[in-house]
């Protein structure tokens, strides 16, 4: 098939979204293990309130864990933010590309909500913003000082995460909310950074600057919503790699599965950074959690119909059939009024092509049912029997 402009664009924009996404989460990773690695030093010195010995590439590096005092700043100094901002403007740009642009037919399933291209893309970008206000307000600094408060705070997060999920699969296709959800977590780990952690980072530093005692309670402060961040990792990198998995972003309760998802994920993050090895726990439920996703997900072949008793079906009859259900999108020029390059590079013109995509076909067609896509060119169930019965046919 034609490799047009805009595949090449979403290409080479995931690239960088990806390269930029590694950076951050490995300089995150790099940090989290950090953190965990401080010992107090050999010999105590002024400021210095850990360190730690590496050693790389043939090099050893000490790094001192301190508080900058009046008139010690250093002349460079690194601020790890760029990483985190180009990961969110590629991911934006992915969004655009790939969900708002071509009719923003990858959001809409008119079988969850009709709606058209403007109402989808205006309440994808509303439910961004709405959710960062309404998580920012929770999480106000001066809300939460008490640890009372943050126990309140933590609990009616939970719930409100929970609704917006839900709420997003009420709304978007299931790829589309599952997306829609990842998009939203990411944007607050970006803003989390902007408007909560580098502030406060930089008062500290101005006030270092200007020779006074830097408020330390800032770094606390931005502590906070540091920690949020690094709970998201998992739960955001899990989203993003669902969307090439139909049976989970599909599935009739995929709102409890991304609950699931983000929570075992949350989980994960908490065992691998606590120092408690009690806590280390909470890999158990994780673990429980996703296998119970394995669960809910596996896929019963309903036989509706025995197709085993039904004529054979030859691939030529399948070609047919896929001629009038499916090549308005799956071939070289789709005649589709969204679909202007064949989905997925998937071309279905000739017996070969049909043949190389047999088990994809028989995959999306008859076990998962989500081809056409919302069975726009309306096959009916009989022909997906035949599908079914011709698949059978080849496997043997
Ligand atoms: C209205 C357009 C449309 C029609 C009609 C349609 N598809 Fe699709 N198809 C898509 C889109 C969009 C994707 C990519 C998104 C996804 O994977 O869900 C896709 C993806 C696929 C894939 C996955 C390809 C891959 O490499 O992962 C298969 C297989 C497929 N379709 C088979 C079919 C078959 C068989 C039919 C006819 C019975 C059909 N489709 C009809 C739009 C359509």
């Amino acid at each position: 098939m034609e490799f047009s402009f805009n595949l090449w664009l979403e290409y080479l924009i995931r690239f960088a979204h990806v390269v930029a996404g590694i950076a951050w989460i490995g300089s995150s990773f790099y940090f989290i293990w950090l953190d965990g690695a401080f010992t107090a030093p050999e010999k105590p010195r002024h400021n210095v309130d850990g360190e730690v010995f590496m050693v790389h590439g043939g090099f050893y590096y000490q790094v001192e864990k301190k508080k900058i005092a009046p008139g010690e700043l250093p002349k460079t100094l690194h601020w790890f933010k760029w990483e985190a901002t180009l990961t969110w403007i590629t991911g934006i740009l992915l969004l655009v590309v790939v969900y708002y642009l071509n009719g923003a037919s990858l959001l809409i399933d008119p079988t969850v909500l009709r709606l058209n291209q403007l109402q989808a893309v205006g309440m994808s970008v509303g439910i961004l913003i709405a959710s960062w206000l309404i998580y920012d307000l929770l999480w106000h600094p001066r809300l939460v000082q008490k640890d009372s408060a943050k126990r309140v705070v933590t609990a009616l997060t939970a719930v409100f995460f929970a609704g917006l999920i839900y709420l997003n699969t009420k709304i978007f296709s299931g790829r589309g909310a599952f997306i829609q959800t990842g998009a939203i977590f990411g944007s607050m780990m970006l803003f989390n950074v902007w408007v909560r952690i580098l502030p406060g980072q930089r008062k500290m530093l101005a006030d270092a600057e200007a020779g006074r005692v830097p408020d330390y309670s800032l770094g606390l402060k931005s502590k906070t919503r540091s920690v949020h961040n690094t709970y998201f990792i998992f739960p955001v990198l899990l989203i993003m790699l669902s969307n090439h998995y139909s049976g989970v972003t599909g599935h009739p309760l995929n709102w409890l599965l991304l609950i699931v998802l983000s929570v075992s994920g949350a989980l994960a993050r908490h065992a691998m950074v606590t120092k408690n090895p009690l806590e280390r726990l909470t890999l158990v439920p994780a673990t429980v959690g996703l296998m119970a996703l394995v669960w809910m997900t596996r896929v019963e072949v309903p036989v509706a119909v025995d197709v085993s008793a039904l004529p054979p079906v030859s691939t030529q009859e399948i070609h047919a059939l896929v001629q009038d259900r499916c090549v308005s999108c799956h071939s070289n020029k789709p005649t589709d009024d969204i679909f202007k390059i064949a989905p997925a590079g998937a071309v279905f013109e000739t017996e070969d092509q049909i043949l190389s995509y047999k088990d994809k076909i028989y995959n999306r067609v008859v076990v998962l049912k989500n081809m056409p896509f919302t069975n726009k060119t309306g096959l009916t169930e009989e022909e997906r029997a035949k599908f079914h019965r011709w698949y059978q046919g080849l496997s043997k």
